[in-house]
């Protein structure tokens, strides 16, 4: 008999990744993806610990899924993800009805759990300090897909005072290239046009003995494989961001002109209290030679306001940096304490309604700058890769190289094209405008 499966994808693209290998997995045993939990005969939570928003919103899903076990009692739920391995078998007490807990390393286990279920096993989250398990590419599962990840690294060593990311996510391993290299061959197999290279920190992606081989060298390996039109990575940190990498997007004719890198706090005080090894004056100089390279380059970047400590003084400095660099895209958040990092014993907490504050300022300085920078599309042409159809408007809709979203009217079969579009009209988040081919 078929079975049915519902997974809820939190967080960032390490967990949409993630969400896929326990797809093969499960599509592989004979279910079928449901996008209706009232239907499904295995839910999963794929969840986020990085905010206590995110966690929040997870454990209010988990226990409306859980609601679903009183219709129907063979229903399994499970959780997975980063809020997963933070607090393992805490989780089965506080929630009686979750029937496992899977640690971020231990995707792999999935089927062994599955089977030892009706035994009483619970909780796979262990060991940290090891690379998971990747299962080979399914075939079919990407059929219709124009773009994808592909993990090239895991786990953080930098530790950020802010950060839960360490410590549920373990410390940096990299992929052999290799088979980073035939994952992505194989998702072109099935129609994939781009790929985006996953690590919390790619640039220090390095694989082998002695200096071993880093991230310009496999960007180029990708570079050079047939049928790939387009290569981005995510997320730089930049006390990494090398010379090397840089020139990259001088070289390399697939990668993407955007790269997101987070700065996080304008203020050399905070950015120290951060402990993020770099100045703002250095963070600037990077986004020059970018720009030097690259002179369309899209930079994005992460930021958060409320930092315990953080001045008034402070948040002007956060404020001037994005003046400054005129980002194309911020997302930017209000501090969020987490369990077992070092801030979360600094002090003094910013109260919420200044963080509050603060955050609505910050935003609405980059719906400005963002605005502009679309309203100078305005009257060009962009090359759009065509991902599918537009949500809202009858329309197709696709990213430039820049990763700004374009939506257009078109007949044809453009799906997995990259297409001219002339640009008419935009709004901070979208452009629009008609196919000239
Ligand atoms: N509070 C608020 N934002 C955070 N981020 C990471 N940790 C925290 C925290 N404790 C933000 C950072 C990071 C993004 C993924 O989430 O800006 O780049
Ligand atoms: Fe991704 Fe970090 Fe959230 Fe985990 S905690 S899902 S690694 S953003």
């Amino acid at each position: 008999m078929v079975r049915h499966y519902f997974i809820a994808t939190m967080g960032c693209q390490m967990n949409e990744y993630d969400s896929d290998h326990v797809g093969q997995l499960l599509q592989h045993r004979d279910f079928l993806a449901t996008e209706d939990p009232k239907k499904a005969d295995l839910i999963i939570i794929n969840t986020c610990a990085v905010r206590a928003k995110p966690e929040q919103k997870a454990y209010s899903l988990l226990g409306r899924m859980i609601v679903l076990k009183k219709r129907n009692p063979s229903l399994i739920v499970g959780i997975m993800g980063c809020i997963a391995q933070q607090w393992g078998s805490i989780l089965l007490d506080r929630f009686p009805g979750l029937d496992f807990v899977l640690g971020t390393k231990e995707i792999g286990k999935l089927p062994e759990i599955l089977r030892r279920l009706e035994q009483g096993a619970k909780v796979f989250a262990a060991d940290l300090n090891r690379m998971s398990t990747f299962p080979a590419v399914r075939s079919g599962y990407f059929a219709g897909r124009v773009k994808s990840f592909v993990t090239i690294m895991e786990g953080c060593n930098n530790f950020c005072t802010y950060c839960i990311v360490p410590h549920v996510r373990g410390r940096e391993v990299s992929r052999p290239p290799e088979e980073i290299l035939n994952e992505t061959t194989a998702l072109v197999a099935q129609g994939v046009k781009e790929v985006t290279l996953l690590g919390q920190n790619v640039n220090s992606y390095r694989y082998g003995r002695g200096h071993g081989d880093g991230f310009p060298s496999l960007l180029r390996r990708a570079n050079a494989l047939d049928g790939l039109l387009r290569i981005r990575f995510t997320t730089s940190h930049p006390k990494d961001l090398s010379d090397e990498l840089i020139q990259c997007f001088g070289e390399l004719e697939k990668l993407c002109s955007h790269v997101h890198l987070p700065f996080q706090a304008g203020s050399n005080r905070i950015l120290k209290a951060m402990r993020r090894g770099y100045t703002r004056e250095h963070y600037i100089e990077l986004t020059e030679k970018l720009r030097n390279i690259r002179p369309d380059i899209a930079i994005t970047s992460d930021v958060m306001v409320g930092f315990p400590g953080e001045t008034e003084r402070d948040f002007e400095f956060t404020m001037d940096l994005v003046r400054r660099i005129e980002f194309d895209n911020l997302y930017s958040f209000k501090y969020s304490d987490r369990a077992g990092t070092r801030a979360e014993k600094m002090g003094p907490k910013i109260p919420e309604a200044e963080k509050a504050c603060r955050l609505d300022a910050l935003q609405s300085l980059q719906k400005a700058i963002s605005l502009n920078k679309n309203r100078l599309l305005v009257g060009s042409t962009v090359q759009v890769l065509v991902e599918g159809r537009s949500r809202r408007e009858n329309q197709m809709t696709g990213r430039t190289g820049t990763n700004k979203v374009a939506n257009f009217n078109c007949d044809m079969n453009v799906l997995g094209s990259i297409i001219n579009v002339a640009v008419k009209r935009c709004s901070p988040n979208s452009l629009w405008g008609e196919v000239l081919d």
